[in-house]
């Protein structure tokens, strides 16, 4: 993604193709800071340490993470402790697994002595499928927003809210629910929009407002409590989210607080979107109460880390010592209060008819690892 003129990548593989390089997003917006990945444990830790996070840039992380463990050690019995030690980082993110099968699968089929080769030639080739999923997502919105432009006197802008961060940090680029907001700003079309802080670790306040930023995209951060205000006083046309796992029937998950921004959007009329790409649809699940939620450490609640007047990192506690504490990290939203799926092949609707037709080699396949490698791993 083009950023304040550079070009930056979230994930890029080394020249010498035994490590990969990640911008370590803990640290944004206060510092840009890259870092060098060598081993399947250095992987595997990014993501859970959230150095790396967003659905598809975890799958695409775990992806370089079994080329990693390939390059040190091509063996099925290797394969199999990567894909279970990837496996276990992050429970939500579908994506995780969709890369694990998909690099299981295809490496299962070569001899050990060309698997590091192709392990890191399928990794890049996932990040490359990834980035063409967020540009088709973009593509799809921006006629959203297009409509609601037309609506707009000169210079009035389109106002958009979102939520977290499902931006191009969270993908190979462009993102999910930010790529239409991209090319929209690049047609010229007037637009603004609503940056949810998104807690307890405010990845809307430090990544999505820092990306919209850079690109020159005007944003204003507010509260994640101000969303229903803003919708009430009719200061926002059209709510786009990402989406972690989003079932066969078109229930989304997503970062915790989406569900009430889409209550507070049903409510208020306002049509509230899901960014999804294919390899976020878990067709083998129909209800979102299926899906695991993970649940982070109280501490992200009980505690807030930030840039001080010095200019140093530090972390400062905003409730009571020993106070008790619950922080889940996603919640999920009913089909019912989703106005529509933005997906590569199109707007659809939150419904398992709607998501069959527009995937009908997906839809009926409930596990998406294949037969073969199922058999081999874990
Ligand atoms: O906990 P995170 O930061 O990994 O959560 C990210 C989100 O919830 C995003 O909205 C989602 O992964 C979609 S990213 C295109």
């Amino acid at each position: 993604m083009q950023s304040a003129g550079k070009q930056l990548r979230s994930i890029w593989p080394g020249d010498d193709r035994a490590r990969v390089h990640i911008i370590d997003q803990t640290l944004l917006p206060h510092e840009l800071t890259i870092v060098t990945i060598s081993t399947l444990s250095g992987a595997a830790r990014a993501i859970e340490t959230m150095q790396v996070r967003g659905a598809p840039l975890i799958g695409v992380t775990a992806a370089y993470g079994v080329a990693l463990a390939m390059r040190a050690d091509p063996s099925n019995a290797n394969l199999n402790a990567a894909m279970s030690r990837l496996a276990a980082t992050r429970p939500t993110a579908i994506n995780l697994r969709f890369a694990l099968d998909a690099m299981c699968e295809h490496l299962l089929t070569l001899p050990e002595s060309s698997r590091a080769e192709a392990a890191f030639d399928r990794a890049s080739a996932l990040a490359v499928e990834d980035a063409k999923l967020c540009h088709d997502i973009g593509v799809h919105g921006l006629g959203l927003i297009q409509d609601l432009a037309k609506n707009k006197k000169i210079g009035e802008p389109v106002n958009i809210l979102t939520h977290c961060n499902a931006g191009w940090l969270a993908t190979a680029d462009w993102g999910t629910a930010t790529a239409p907001m991209y090319m929209a700003h690049d047609e010229g079309i007037a637009l603004h929009v609503w940056v949810d802080e998104t807690r307890p670790r405010n990845q809307g306040a430090a990544l999505t407002a820092w990306e919209l930023d850079q690109r020159g995209v005007p944003c204003t951060i507010v509260a994640d409590n101000a969303a229903g205000y803003l919708m009430h006083a009719g200061k926002v046309d059209l709510v786009i989210v990402g989406t972690d796992r989003t079932t066969a029937s078109g229930d989304v998950c997503n970062k915790i607080g989406t569900y009430l921004k889409a209550l507070a959007a049903r409510d208020n009329g306002v049509p509230f979107y899901a960014a999804v790409p294919s390899p976020s649809i878990d067709f083998s699940l129909e209800s979102g109460a299926k899906i695991p939620i993970e649940t982070r450490a109280a501490r992200e609640v009980t505690h807030m880390s930030g840039l001080s007047a010095a200019g140093r990192r530090e972390t400062i506690a905003v409730a009571r010592p020993g106070a008790n504490a619950f922080n889940p990290a996603f919640d999920v939203t009913p089909a019912r209060l989703v106005t529509g799926l933005i997906t590569e092949r199109g707007v659809v609707a939150a419904s398992r008819e709607a998501l069959a037709q527009a995937f009908p080699e997906r839809s009926g396949h409930a596990p998406l690892m294949p037969a073969a490698s199922r058999a081999a791993r874990f």
